[in-house]
């Protein structure tokens, strides 16, 4: 296999909410590798295009929209900011609403068009962690190791309550769990790039795992694959 010249590529999707933002960035910290979170991309799309008052249902009008946006991923004092057109939109795409939002652009094909060759121009060198809902069957199917990491729809909305009351937006378990089937429904019945498992993507079920014990599960696998890979050379 052809060597990338900043390392390998390492794709983990799955479904909101089964951690794999920290897991990315503590396995990116790790190697030294760049996080990539594809879904922060997602959402500041939504952002521009709810901020224009962009007519969804019209793709022409969205297609010419997404020619311009400008979104970028930065590290600012070992924190990632996400810019979007020039703007800090940080915070605030991450919303209950936003999110809902999100789960909707994301089926347009204009949208997923754009971010999706921007994500392979941001990746393609290797040395990065890209999370997602189709980076290992669509974005990178090359990928050199893909994760997909899962966890009960319970499970993922009592996490995704934390989260949000943490940050003095307190929601209900119960809205939370419905938020979180809806947007299970959303992304993986949708007809472009659905969230499904790769066929040769490593599954962890995260539900009873701490976050540690999901990192020394990957970053063992991870470390096997660069050795193999090494000694093939
Ligand atoms: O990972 P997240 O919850 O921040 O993602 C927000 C939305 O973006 C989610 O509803 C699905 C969508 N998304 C996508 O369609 N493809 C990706 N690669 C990443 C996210």
């Amino acid at each position: 296999m052809q060597k990338r010249p900043d390392g390998i590529i390492i794709a983990i999707d799955g479904p909101s909410g089964a951690g794999k933002s920290t897991i990315a960035r503590l396995l990116a910290e790790r190697l030294g590798y760049i996080q990539i979170d594809t879904g922060a991309m997602y959402r500041a799309a939504a952002f521009l295009l709810s901020q224009a008052n962009v007519d969804l249902g019209d793709l022409s009008a969205v297609e010419q929209f997404c020619r311009n946006i400008d979104i970028r991923l930065e590290m600012v004092s070992g924190k990632q900011v996400v810019r979007a057109n020039g703007m800090d939109v940080t915070d605030k795409i991450r919303t209950p609403e936003m999110s809902l939002l999100t789960s909707r652009t994301s089926t347009l094909k204009p949208v997923r068009e754009a971010l999706l060759t921007a994500q392979q121009l941001m990746g393609n060198k290797g040395g990065v962690v890209l999370e997602g809902r189709d980076i290992g069957t669509v974005v990178f199917p090359d990928a050199e190791i893909k994760f997909y990491l899962s966890a009960s729809v319970e499970e993922r909305a009592k996490r995704r309550c934390e989260e949000l009351s943490l940050k003095g937006d307190p929601v209900t378990l119960a809205d939370t769990i419905t938020d979180v089937v809806e947007r299970d429904r959303q992304d993986s019945e949708r007809d472009l790039a659905p969230l499904r498992q790769a066929e040769d993507a490593v599954m962890i079920d995260s539900s009873l795992l701490s976050i540690d014990e999901v990192l020394a599960e990957m970053e063992s696998l991870v470390h096997n694959k660069i050795e193999l890979l090494e000694s093939s050379l």
